[in-house]
C-alpha cells in the first residue's frame, strides 16, 4: 500500500520504497504538511511541524477556534495562499468575482485511487503501478474547490503532485498565481542546487545557502531556457553525492516558471514551484477548471547519487514515451556541423556513404532542405522539400539514403516562422506580435502563436503532409528563439495573460498529433541545443539535444549538470570536428568519443574529410559504444569526481554500473595538465564488495571493495585531454 489513510489521526500519508510524505488535516480543516523523508513506521508528525509560540505580527482566523498562537504564517502547509494571512511565498493568489483577492482552502474529501492520475492536455509521469491520492479542498467562503492530486511510484521513492482549480460559483474568477507546489521543509539549513547556463552552456551546477532571502531560479522566455532548469536540489547544508538529505523537485512543464525557496521567521524554509507569475493571469469561467502542471519529486536520504538514479529510472521508465523508450537508438550521424546550409543531395550522400561504412545507421538532415533556405534569414513556415537543393524529390533523396543501408531523418523548427517566407507573408497574424508594436526578431525570425488552433493545423498539416511523402524514421524538433510580444489576435484583452501557458498547451497539442500520427519515427528535442531540456519535453521526444556545444571538455560540466535530474539515455551527445567549432579547442578523437558515449552517442562533421585512421578509429567507436549499450543507457549512474576545481583533481570522471554490480564503464577524463603529477586514483561505486573483478580483462584481479575504497590507477597520459575508459566485470 502506497498511500494510508489514518481517519483517527486524520492524516494522509505516502510511502515508497525509502521515503514517507505525510500531510495531516488539523482541527480547523487546514491541510497541514507534516513530513517529508526518509521511511519510518507510522506515525502522526504533526509534532514536528507545531508553531511555536509568541504569534506576533502573524495575524490569526477568527472563528470558533479563535488561538492567537494559530497562524497561517507559521504553519506548515500544502497548498500555501496569498491574502488572508500567510505572509511567506505562495502557490495560489487568487482573485474572486467581486475583486477581491484571497482564499482559505479547507479539507472536504481524499480518495485513494489504483494508477497514475493523468492530466488533461499535459505532460505527466504515468504507470499502473502508481496509486493517486486526490485531495480536495474548498475556500471558506466560495465554491471554488482545489483538487491536490499525488502520484506514488514506490520503485523509484518519486511522487508527483499537481493542483486542478475548480470553479463551481456562477461566475468566472482570475488566477493571477498558480503554482503547482508547495513544500514546507522541517527546520534546518538548505542548500539549493540549481543549473543556470546560457547557449553553448547549458546546466552548470551552482550551490548556495538558503537563507533569509528569496532564491529563485526561473524563466520567462517562454521556454524551460538555456538559462535556467526547471530542476532543483533542496539539500542538508552537508549533503554530498553519498550523504545527507537531498529533495530533488523537477517540473514536468516546458514553459515559463520559476522554483523558490525561502527561509522565514519561523526558520523554517517554503519552496514553491510552477508555471511562473509574471505575465500569468487566467480566467477559470464558471463551471471550469484550471490545472496547474505536473512537479516531481524524489527524496533521497543519502545524497545525490540515489536521488538522481530514481529520476533516472522514473524518467525513462514512466515518462518518455513510445517504442523508442527502451529500445536501442540508432547511432546517427548530422550534418548541421558537417556542412551547415552548404549542401545538396548528392554532399549528403557522400556524407552517408562514407558513414554507412563505419557503421553509422540512420543519416539526419539538419536545417535547409526546405523553402529558400540557404541561411537563417528566411523560409521558416515554408515546409516544402527544395528540390534544386535536394536533386529531386525527399522521396528520391530518403531512397538513396537508405540505399547506402542507412535510415533517413530530417530537422523541423515547427513553433517558428521567417518573416521572409511564404507563410508570413499570407498569414503575417500567425506570428505573436501586440497590436501597434514591431515584434522583436531573434535570428531573424518571429515565434509562432501556437496557441491558435488554426494555427497548429496549418503546421500540422505541414508537417504530416512532409512524413508521410518519403521514408523518414526520425525528426529533429528544434526551436531557435524565446517569445517575446506574447499576444493573440484570437483572445480578448482581459485573457491576454493566458497566452504563456496557451502557447505551451498547444506546442503539447501538436507534438501528440504529430506522434500520435507517425509512431515509428523517432523524436528528438532541440532548442538551440539544450535550451528546453525538460521532463515536460520528454514526455513527447525520447531524447534532447544536450547542447550546442559539442566540445568534450566543455561536455563534462553540461552533462555532469544534465545528469542530476536526465538520464543517458535522454542526452544526445555527438562526436565533431577539431578545432571545435564553438570553442576551437582541439581534443582527441578518443576523448571526444568516451564522452559521446555517454549520452545517445553520434556524429556532426564531415566525415568524408576525415583520414582513414579517424574512420577507423569511429567504426571501433561504433562497436564498442553498442558493445555497452545497455550498460550505458540502463545502468546505475555515479558521478565521481566532478568537472569543479573543487575537487582538487586534474580529472572529471563518472560510472555506470549494472544494478546488480556485476559489471561497471567508468570513464575519467583530464581536463587541466600538470607537471610531475602525483598518480590519482579513481574510487569506484556500486560493485560488490565482496566480489572479484577484473579491469579492461586485466589478469590481474580486483576486490570489489578494493576497487570502491582505494580506487584504480588513473593512467596519465602525456598529452592533453587524455581519457581512459575502464571496463570493470565480475571475474
Ligand atoms: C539549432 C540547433 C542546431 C542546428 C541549428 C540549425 O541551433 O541546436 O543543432 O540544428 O539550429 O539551424
Amino acid at each position: 500500500m502506497a498511500i494510508l489513510r489514518n481517519d483517527a489521526d486524520k492524516t494522509l500519508t505516502l510511502l515508497t520504497k525509502n521515503t514517507m510524505y505525510q500531510m495531516k488535516v488539523d482541527d480547523r480543516g487546514v491541510l497541514e504538511h507534516t513530513y517529508y523523508g526518509k521511511k519510518m513506521e507510522y506515525m502522526d508528525m504533526h509534532y514536528y511541524v507545531e508553531c511555536i509560540d509568541g504569534a506576533s505580527f502573524s495575524p490569526y482566523p477568527v472563528n470558533d477556534k479563535t488561538d492567537d498562537r494559530y497562524s497561517y504564517n507559521h504553519i506548515s502547509q500544502e497548498l500555501s495562499t496569498s491574502g488572508v494571512g500567510d505572509f511567506r511565498i505562495s502557490a495560489i493568489g487568487l482573485r474572486n468575482t467581486d475583486g477581491s483577492y484571497g482564499c482559505e482552502p479547507r479539507f472536504v474529501s481524499a480518495e485513494i485511487r489504483d494508477g497514475k492520475y493523468s492530466l488533461n492536455g499535459l505532460p505527466a509521469f504515468y504507470g499502473d503501478e502508481a496509486q493517486t491520492l486526490v485531495v480536495t479542498l474548498k475556500d471558506t467562503v466560495y465554491d471554488i474547490y482545489f483538487h491536490l492530486y499525488y502520484g506514488v511510484f514506490e520503485e523509484y521513492d518519486l511522487i508527483t503532485r499537481s493542483v486542478v482549480v475548480e470553479n463551481k460559483t456562477n461566475a468566472s474568477i482570475k488566477l493571477e498565481k498558480a503554482l503547482s507546489l508547495t513544500l514546507d521543509m522541517p527546520y534546518g539549513s538548505y542548500d539549493m542546487l540549481y543549473f543556470h547556463g546560457r547557449h553553448t552552456r547549458e546546466r552548470i551546477l551552482e550551490r548556495t545557502r538558503i537563507k533569509h532571502a528569496r532564491t529563485t531560479v526561473a524563466s520567462v522566455r517562454g521556454a524551460s531556457s538555456h538559462m535556467h532548469n526547471p530542476f532543483v536540489v533542496i539539500a542538508d547544508k552537508n549533503a554530498n553525492e553519498d550523504y545527507g538529505s537531498a529533495w530533488g523537485i523537477a517540473l514536468v512543464y516546458s514553459g515559463n516558471f520559476e522554483i523558490t525557496a525561502e527561509k522565514n521567521l519561523q526558520e523554517k524554509t517554503r519552496v514553491v514551484a510552477g508555471i511562473n507569475t509574471e505575465n500569468f493571469n487566467y480566467e477559470v469561467p464558471a463551471g471550469e477548471s484550471f490545472t496547474a502542471p505536473e512537479v516531481a519529486m524524489v527524496y533521497s536520504a543519502n545524497g545525490f547519487a540515489n536521488m538522481s538514479n530514481c529520476f533516472h529510472k522514473a524518467i525513462r521508465n514512466n515518462l518518455c514515451r513510445g517504442k523508442f523508450k527502451n529500445a536501442q537508438r540508432p547511432v546517427l550521424i548530422n550534418n548541421w556541423e558537417g556542412t551547415y546550409f552548404d549542401f545538396n543531395a548528392d554532399k549528403l550522400v557522400s556524407m552517408a556513404h562514407e558513414a554507412a561504412k563505419m557503421g553509422v545507421e540512420l543519416f539526419v538532415m539538419d536545417d535547409g532542405w526546405f523553402g529558400k533556405r540557404d541561411n537563417d534569414r528566411c523560409a521558416l513556415g515554408d515546409w516544402t522539400p527544395n528540390e534544386e537543393k535536394l536533386q529531386g524529390t525527399l522521396k528520391s533523396l530518403a531512397e538513396r539514403i537508405n540505399a547506402e543501408g542507412m535510415k533517413f531523418g530530417i530537422w523541423f523548427e515547427p513553433e517558428c516562422i521567417s518573416p521572409d517566407s511564404d507563410l508570413y507573408r499570407a498569414h503575417p497574424d500567425y506570428a505573436l506580435a501586440m497590436p501597434n508594436r514591431t515584434p522583436q526578431q531573434s535570428r531573424h525570425q518571429y515565434v509562432i502563436d501556437m496557441s491558435r488552433k488554426e494555427v497548429r493545423d496549418n503546421i500540422y498539416n505541414q508537417l504530416a503532409k512532409v512524413l508521410s511523402s518519403a521514408n523518414i524514421s526520425y525528426v529533429k524538433w528544434d526551436f531557435n528563439r524565446h517569445l517575446t510580444d506574447v499576444y493573440s489576435v484570437e483572445l480578448p484583452a482581459e485573457k491576454q495573460g493566458e497566452v504563456y501557458h496557451r502557447y505551451m498547451l498547444g506546442v503539447y497539442e501538436l507534438l501528440e498529433r504529430i506522434l500520435t500520427s507517425f509512431p515509428n519515427v523517432l523524436f528528438e528535442s532541440c532548442s538551440g541545443g539544450g535550451g528546453r531540456f525538460d521532463c515536460g519535453m520528454l514526455y513527447y521526444m525520447p531524447q534532447v539535444w544536450t547542447s550546442d556545444n559539442s566540445d568534450a571538455i566543455d561536455r563534462l560540466k553540461i552533462q555532469y549538470g544534465t545528469s542530476f535530474a536526465y538520464p543517458v539515455s535522454t542526452m544526445g551527445a555527438h562526436v565533431s570536428v577539431c578545432p571545435n567549432h564553438q570553442n576551437a579547442r582541439i581534443t582527441p578523437l578518443k576523448t571526444r568519443g568516451n564522452v559521446a558515449y555517454f549520452g545517445t552517442y553520434g556524429l556532426e562533421l564531415d566525415v568524408t574529410k576525415m583520414t582513414d585512421d579517424e574512420k577507423a578509429e569511429i567504426a571501433r567507436q561504433i562497436v564498442e559504444f553498442k558493445k555497452h549499450y545497455e550498460l550505458i543507457q540502463r545502468g546505475d549512474y555515479y558521478r565521481l569526481i566532478s568537472p569543479y576545481p573543487e575537487e582538487e583533481s586534474l580529472f572529471c570522471a563518472w560510472e555506470v554500473v549494472k544494478p546488480d554490480g556485476s559489471e561497471a564503464l567508468a570513464c575519467a577524463v583530464r581536463y587541466e595538465s600538470d607537471a610531475c603529477t602525483a598518480p590519482e586514483f579513481l574510487k569506484l561505486k556500486g560493485l560488490c564488495e565482496n566480489k572479484w573483478y577484473t579491469v579492461n580483462d586485466s589478469k590481474e584481479k580486483y576486490l570489489g571493495s578494493a576497487l570502491m575504497n582505494a580506487g584504480i590507477k588513473i593512467p596519465y597520459n602525456f598529452f592533453t585531454y587524455p581519457s581512459t575508459l575502464f571496463h570493470i566485470k565480475e571475474a
